[in-house]
């Protein structure tokens, strides 16, 4: 499904209010509630919206477990850590419990890390996550799967290292392994830059190598991409909403 927003602020709100509803939903019967929490500049608006009284207010927060899609191999207070941006921006803001906040170590050895990771999510998950909120590069990649990278072959393990083309950052990244056992994926895409690229994602041929995003169909979950309206600039039909 494909949500259309006017603005980046309307996506914003947009997405908080689906965390919300999704939150809600899990959390009714006493539940947890397990999402992972995606990296780079789109979800920071998203975060802080979470942080307000309007939105953390209907949040059972000692019922949610948060993880992480990706993160940089780079100790946490990095500027760079996906974990740091989350911190700042969510989670110093509601009252989730620490041991709660399943962060990955990327201070340690990638390998090592990885592995602890997924034992960490072995342990905690019964199947996939409630939520996992994704982005899109500009190249397609989403979390930390990049095109041509081995990792996106992978069907067995849920997290493994990842090298981003374009620096020397290592990466650890979950697969689509475990995305796409997930009760909801959910994509955020947002700009001009990312328009061309979305076309392709959502209506050219199916090359997942090319274009990690498409190794993203949860078998059962459902896939929403919410996006706005800069970034769905090459995408048949306009927004007709009023948000
Ligand atoms: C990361 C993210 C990455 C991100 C996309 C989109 O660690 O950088 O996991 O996959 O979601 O690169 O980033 P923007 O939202 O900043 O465009």
């Amino acid at each position: 499904m494909i949500e259309r927003f006017p603005t980046p602020a309307a996506l914003a709100a947009g997405v908080a209010r689906h965390i919300v509803a999704r939150a809600s939903g899990a959390t009714a019967g006493g539940g947890r509630f397990t999402i992972a929490l995606s990296g780079g500049s789109t979800p920071r608006d998203v975060y802080g919206l979470l942080a307000t009284e309007e939105f953390a207010g209907r949040v059972e927060w000692g019922l949610v477990h948060v993880f992480w899609s990706d993160e940089r191999c780079v100790p946490p207070d990095d500027a760079r850590s996906n974990y740091r941006m989350a911190k700042e921006t969510l989670l110093d803001r509601v009252p989730i419990p620490g041991h709660q906040i399943h962060r990955i170590r990327g201070e340690d050895d990638p390998e090592r890390a990885a592995r602890a990771y997924e034992d960490e999510l072995r342990a905690l998950l019964d199947g996939g996550l409630d939520l996992a909120l994704l982005g899109m590069g500009e190249d397609g990649h989403t979390a930390s799967l990049f095109p041509g990278q081995t990792a996106l072959l992978e069907t067995a393990c849920w997290v493994v290292t990842a090298q981003a083309p374009e620096g020397a950052i290592r990466r650890i990244t979950l697969t689509p392994a475990l995305l796409n056992a997930s009760r909801h994926v959910t994509f955020m895409v947002s700009g001009a830059g990312k328009a061309a690229r979305l076309e392709q994602v959502l209506q050219g041929p199916f090359i997942p190598g090319l274009l990690p995003a498409q190794a993203i169909r949860p078998g059962s979950g459902r896939l929403t991409w919410m996006i706005d309206e800069a970034a769905a600039g090459r995408l048949p039909g306009r927004y007709c909403g009023s948000t």
